[in-house]
């Protein structure tokens, strides 16, 4: 299907269940718009909702952002029931889109009916399960599990539909997207959720005034997300500044460590390494060759023809070059390091540069070499062309064992990574 179609497709598919939702909610739970204290709390929610909606901070390259509306969300699902949750979330993104010309119109109609269907949800799921709608006091035993649940819901139906509809946009996986989108934030959005929690409780029993109170942590929270952002952001402009660097000196290895880095990553799902380490691996893999920006091998890598003996001593070095550069970045744990370190230890253990052997070298630096020699065998370079998937795979059976972890090289055939990649 074309990808404009598909994209459109989600995005009327969203548009279409939020307006769904907000019918069941508005059926089954109306809202209370003739009470005036009903009325007071929904106008300071929405304001509350505008106020986390302006303060949104953009978060993926791929242009979505983040906020902290879903608190004052979360706390209208328990003050004022799904229908009012919804319209808050309807509401505030509708404001919110006034003063956003750049967008496209149908990425502003998204992001409403994405808002108002993760609220509209999140407050039948509460309501459903038993949670208390009330302006008054909350029992909050009987409040606790059903808005654990609408938190759930909430971050599933808004994750979930932008995930969807990104993916649609860029041809890739949901799965993926989702990764990249709520991957990093969403530990740290369902634990400020709680706030919600705090802020209908004192809203039940302060009234209004709790809106200032809440506003102090929200302005303080939206500091530390701005600050984590930013410095997330500075660590990858770094790493890929650094990777620049030596691709500068190498010419024949334009790409490589970016494409190292992806391939470790994937292999490293493949073998099920948990999410943080996984993310280690990638650091690793980016940075493997980084000793090669040394003076010393400048002479080296513009060189055309064989190597002396001392030069190919001088080329041994580099992961520990490497090691020492890195070292001066401090958030750089020492995982990273030995998987740079050992990047070329062999798994028969004749590898450099301190000849470890099997299990002692780092898994990361098991699958680095791994992926450092796909990618030298599937690009060109001056003397021959880039070698076909198959000569690619005789290559890695025929050292399985060798010079490979062996279940390194079965998951990327089984899985058949290699014809993921490299689609003939
Ligand atoms: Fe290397």
């Amino acid at each position: 299907m074309a990808l404009d179609k598909r994209l459109r497709r989600a995005v009327n598919a969203t548009i279409a269940l939020s307006i769904l939702a907000v019918l069941v909610a508005w059926y089954l739970w109306p809202p209370l718009l003739q009470s005036q204290p009903w009325l007071e709390a929904f106008g300071t929610l929405l304001a509350l909702s505008i106020i986390s909606t302006l303060m949104a901070l953009q978060v993926a390259e791929g242009g979505t952002t983040s906020s902290l509306e879903f608190i004052p969300q979360l706390a209208g699902v328990m003050l004022l029931g799904p229908a009012g949750a919804a319209m808050i979330g309807l509401l505030s993104e509708l404001f919110s889109t006034l003063f956003d010309h750049q967008k496209p119109l149908f990425k502003r109609a998204f992001n409403i009916a994405q808002m108002t269907l993760s609220a509209a949800c999140a407050g039948l799921a509460y309501v459903t399960f038993g949670g208390p709608v009330s302006l008054d006091s909350f029992l909050l035993q009987q409040t606790f599990a059903p808005f654990l649940l609408a938190v759930v819901v909430y971050f599933a139906v808004n994750t979930g539909s932008v995930s969807y509809v990104v993916a649609a946009a860029q041809g890739s996986s949901v799965g993926d997207v989702w990764r990249q989108i709520a991957g990093g934030l969403i530990a740290f959005d369902i634990t400020m959720s709680f706030i919600a929690l705090v802020v209908a409780v004192l809203y039940a029993a302060f009234g209004w005034i709790v809106i200032l109170f809440a506003i102090i942590p929200l302005f303080g929270l939206r500091y530390s997300y701005g600050v984590n952002l930013e410095l997330q952001q500075l660590n990858t402009d770094l790493l890929r500044l650094m990777v620049k660097t030596i691709e500068a000196q190498d010419p024949y290895t334009s790409g490589h460590s970016i494409r190292v880095s992806e391939t470790a990553r994937a292999i490293g799902r493949l073998m099920g390494i948990r999410r943080r380490r996984l993310r280690q691996i990638e650091t690793a893999a980016l940075l493997h060759d980084i000793g090669k920006i040394d003076v010393a091998y400048s002479e080296i890598l513009r060189q055309k023809g064989g190597l002396t003996p001392e030069q190919r001593d001088l080329i041994r070095d580099h992961p520990d070059r490497g090691v020492e550069i890195v070292k001066s970045i401090r958030s750089i744990p020492q995982v990273v390091l030995d998987d740079i370190r050992f990047h070329h230890e062999r798994w028969d253990g004749d590898g450099y540069p301190t000849g470890l052997k099997g299990d002692q070298i780092p898994i990361g630096a098991r699958i680095i070499m791994v992926c450092d020699t796909i990618d030298a065998m599937t690009t060109a370079r001056p003397y021959r062309g880039a070698l076909p998937v198959s000569v690619v795979k005789e290559e890695l059976i025929k050292h399985r064992g060798g010079q490979f972890d062996a279940r390194i090289i079965d998951a990327v055939l089984e899985a058949d990574l290699l014809g993921r990649l490299f689609p003939e």
